[in-house]
């Protein structure tokens, strides 16, 4: 099953999950909530976009901490800047094509103080990041997701109240949704003034509903950001691992993940066919499970990719596929016990053990085709 010509095979990761040494509203809000050295990517990328190049990948998804940039309001850091400028030639060095992420719900202290989304000004506090990033990297990157999976950050942070800042307000949930509306419309225009030949999106957390529950859920967890900028984006980011499962449905038995995700590679079909009526390149910014004894993996990666390439050939325009995750990372309020990695870290040593799977990911990445 051959995949089109130019697909991107690559792995995601975010800042703060990977990097290590940051200081912003997540490792303020708690001992529990602070990545500490996470794997200290920040001074290893080098070696782990080694890895990724063995796997033989061409396209890397990463993000930028604000926090690092702009720790003190208006002032940027010059060092910080020179850093992801190395992180980004690294990755130029090694034919891996960036995507871009500004906004993966990490964000600097300064900000959270000034009542973070719900200020007035959210969107030009935004908007001045994303221009100082953007003006600095433009020829560097040509892929940008301006916020990742605004519908799992607004539901755990404003509404269920489980990650900074601890709000449970569906009002208040409403209105950190408009303010990300708005930033990510004001970056869009910024971005494709500053890059004229930019691709601008968003990731979005999309899960399969069925039965009843899609009549009711699927509309507005996985279409609401998608619709409200339906005239302001380039291609849509699908972020897919599971059916139902965020709303505790009683499916049939399935196989589950470590964190009991279940596991359902048709999901992703269906999602995908669910994106057509936007008809817009469709990139899977993410899509993977925790698995550490590394028995699901491969099966879990073919079988995903099996049904994409189905609704590839069904005439979904899909482009490229990222699995979450490169390295094993914290996993926000799970910490670092759930195992995403095609490579696993040994947190006491900081050394990678590159797990079974990601062979057959190398391969599958190689031939850009799976073989069922
Ligand atoms: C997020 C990642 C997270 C992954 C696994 C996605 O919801 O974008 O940051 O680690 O899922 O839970």
């Amino acid at each position: 099953m051959k995949f089109p010509e130019n697909f991107y095979w690559g792995t995601a990761a975010s800042a703060y999950q990977v990097e290590g040494g940051i200081r912003n509203n997540w490792s303020e809000a708690g001992e529990k909530f602070d990545a500490g050295n996470a794997c200290d990517h920040y001074n290893r990328y080098a070696e782990d976009f080694d890895l990724a190049k063995s796997m033989n990948n061409n396209a890397h998804r990463l993000s930028i901490e604000w926090a690092r940039i702009e720790p003190v309001e208006g002032m940027f850091n010059q060092v910080e800047i020179e850093h992801y400028r190395n992180v980004l030639l690294a990755l130029q060095k090694r034919g891996l094509e960036p995507f871009v992420t500004l906004y993966h719900w990490t964000y600097p202290v300064w900000f959270g103080e000034k009542g973070h989304w719900l200020n007035i000004g959210a969107p030009q506090y935004f908007a001045r990041f994303v221009e100082k990033i953007v003006g600095e990297y433009k020829n560097l990157v040509k892929f940008w997701v301006t916020v990742n999976e605004p519908n799992i950050y607004t539901a755990h942070s404003f509404l269920r109240g489980n990650w900074p800042p601890f709000k449970k307000s569906f009002f208040v949930t409403q209105q950190v949704v408009r303010a990300l509306i708005e930033s990510h419309k004001q970056s869009y225009k910024l971005i494709h003034k500053i890059v004229p030949g930019a691709q601008v999106g968003i990731a979005n957390n999309n899960t399969n509903f069925k039965g009843i529950l899609k009549y009711f859920s699927d509309d507005y967890w996985n279409h609401q950001f998608f619709r409200a900028i339906e005239h302001h984006q380039d291609f849509l980011g699908l972020n897919y691992y599971f059916s139902n499962s965020i709303f505790d449905v009683v499916l049939r038995p399935r196989e589950k993940s470590d964190l009991n995700w279940k596991i359902e590679p048709k999901g992703i079909y269906s999602v995908l066919k669910g994106l057509k009526r936007y008809n817009k390149p469709i990139y899977i910014t993410e899509n993977g499970l925790a698995d550490a004894r590394d028995e699901k993996r491969a099966k879990f990666i073919i079988d995903h990719l099996n049904w994409t390439h189905k609704a590839i050939a069904e005439g979904i325009d899909v482009r490229g596929y990222f699995y979450w995750s490169l390295l094993d990372n914290f996993e926000w309020d799970k910490g670092f016990e759930p195992r995403f990695g095609l490579v696993e870290v040994d947190y006491k040593t900081q050394k990678r053990i590159p797990r079974p799977s990601s062979k057959v990911y190398a391969e599958i990445c190689k031939n850009n085709c799976i073989k069922i």
